[in-house]
């Protein structure tokens, strides 16, 4: 049987893209068949290269709105032959038609325990919350923003001298680990339903 091709969207450094690359490298029953970012300038795009995967760029300031840039992207993925959608760290709202297009096989990653905290700002308003405990969660992708159903979730304390970037770089550690084998088992069980 063929692999399941996933697309992976990224607008940053691209870290969890490619622990969910070295996490596939080693199967071969789930694979990238693109990696996709919003900007040309996205430091992601260089560690696919470097792994030998297919990078595009679907460059957001080209497009007049949300629904033809969201149009273009569903159009790359269905190009690259991907019947799933990752975001990892793509810093983009989809409109909703790319729920329709791929309903139920869009996943997120967020960096706290929806639904405290959705938004872009959720490591900094967790410290500002004072919260004890914060975390990772793995949501599917409806209409709304980080929102959907819950996939998977895994908590990381928050120390009392934490700043931003210590508790992002806890929280890291675990996406790091958590989000490749999630990827794998949920499009592994979404393609035996369809
Ligand atoms: C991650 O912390 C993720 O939770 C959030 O954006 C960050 C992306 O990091 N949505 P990277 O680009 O994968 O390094």
């Amino acid at each position: 049987m063929s692999a399941i091709r996933i697309a992976v969207l990224i607008s940053g450094s691209g870290s969890n893209m490619a622990a969910i690359a070295d996490h596939l490298s080693e199967r071969s029953d789930v694979e990238i068949g693109i990696v996709v970012s919003d900007r040309h300038d996205v430091a992601g795009l260089l560690r696919a290269e470097e792994r030998g995967l297919p990078t595009t760029v679907v460059d957001w300031k080209s497009f007049p709105d949300r629904e033809t840039f969201t149009a273009a992207v569903c159009d790359v993925v269905d190009a690259s032959r991907c019947t799933f959608m990752v975001l990892a760290g793509f810093m983009r709202i989809l409109a909703p038609t790319a729920v329709e297009r791929f309903p139920g096989r869009i996943l997120n990653i967020h960096p706290s325990l929806l639904p405290s905290f959705p938004g872009a700002h959720a490591v900094e308003e967790a410290l500002a919350h004072g919260v004890r405990v914060t975390g990772v969660t793995i949501h599917v992708v409806d209409e709304l923003v980080d929102n959907g159903p819950i996939v998977a979730q895994e908590s990381v304390d928050v120390f009392p001298d934490d700043d931003a970037a210590s508790l992002h770089a806890r929280i890291q550690t675990v996406e790091h680990r958590l989000y490749p084998q999630v990827v794998a088992d949920f499009v592994i069980g979404g393609s035996e339903q369809r």
